[in-house]
């Protein structure tokens, strides 16, 4: 059965085409002080369930929608649950970065846990590590595929990719070897959460197209600061790739003032996401679907086949 939750119906109906099933039928209301209602309107008793719910924003509220759905099924005997996140929320905070931070990413993952799924499926974490905040089996799939094609449908092979941190040396690094291509990458300064500093281009770029690899855009800081500096060095062209187009208020104005001539990001989070924006706003955006590769998790998890060869 597959249900889905109200963060992306547009995601959830998409997959569920693929799949050529329906969504299962459930009415999420809210009580008058705004606490929300799940009804699942079938029963799932004995049932294989996959529940669609990347928890982007509104963060808070697509979570406890997560959870308390999670608790609904759990409690109606569904023999197992599935959580599928295509975003992870709280991702970034997977580590203590200063003296009393909260490791986020490890509490959410115990929250879902706790509230009874028995299996993850999600899209391109931030950290590889937080698949081992869960005791649960999780399958990490990359959109590193979807997004090469692209890259290689415009440029072929000639460009150099980049990444925009050294975080994302490996990322960069998966990318290029799709499309046998070098890499660069920048060496990235924050400040602050709204700023980015490039100390350095390590890599030689003069006269390149250059492909910008990163598993999010949310300020869109990054990806400007990193345009503008691949162009000082010499870059012919910039594109840029990322799975989740977070795109916090703000963003792609910033994006389209930077010498950017295409972003490329994927679906697992809705667009217009809560803004009042469309897609004349965004002229230099192109999102392609993640849901031919959730599907085909979730049919082979559902059928106990082998799902590793989504991962690479
Ligand atoms: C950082 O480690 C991430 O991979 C992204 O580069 C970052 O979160 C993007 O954020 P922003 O768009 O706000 O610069």
């Amino acid at each position: 059965m597959l249900l889905s939750g109200t963060a992306n119906p547009q995601l959830s109906e998409r997959i569920a085409r693929e799949i050529g099933m329906p969504l299962g039928e459930m009415d999420i209301t809210r009580f008058a002080d705004g606490e929300f209602d799940p009804k699942i309107s079938e029963s799932v008793r004995g049932h294989d369930v996959f529940l669609i719910q990347p928890t982007c924003a509104p963060v808070s509220d697509n979570l406890i929608q997560l959870f308390i759905i999670l608790d609904a099924l759990r409690r109606a005997s569904a023999t197992r649950i599935t959580a599928v996140i295509p975003y992870y929320g709280y991702q970034r905070k997977e580590k203590k970065t200063q003296p009393r931070d909260p490791i986020s990413a490890k509490l959410m993952a115990n929250i879902i846990e706790i509230a009874g799924a028995n299996r993850v499926v999600c899209v391109d974490l931030h950290a590889e590590a937080i698949q081992g905040f869960f005791d649960i089996p999780v399958d990490a799939l990359t959109a590193t595929k979807i997004l090469a094609r692209r890259v290689r449908e415009r440029h072929g092979h000639d460009v150099i990719i980049v990444s925009p941190d050294t975080g994302g040396a490996a990322r960069a690094r998966r990318l290029a070897r799709i499309l046998d291509a070098p890499i660069a990458i920048i060496d990235k300064r924050r400040p602050r959460d709204d700023t980015v500093e490039v100390a350095t281009v390590i890599g030689d770029v003069a006269g390149l197209k250059c492909v910008i690899v990163d598993d999010l855009i949310s300020t869109g800081s990054t990806l400007a600061s990193a345009a503008v500096a691949l162009r000082e060095k010499g870059a012919t062209a910039v594109d840029c790739v990322a799975t989740h187009g977070v795109l916090s208020p703000g963003a792609l104005e910033r994006l389209h003032e930077a010498p950017i001539d295409e972003i490329c990001i994927t679906d697992t989070i809705p667009f217009p996401n809560g803004h009042n924006r469309s897609f004349d706003d965004a002229p230099k955006l192109r999102i392609l679907s993640v849901a031919p590769l959730i599907a085909e998790a979730i049919v082979r998890v559902h059928e106990g086949r082998s799902v590793s060869e989504l991962f690479r």
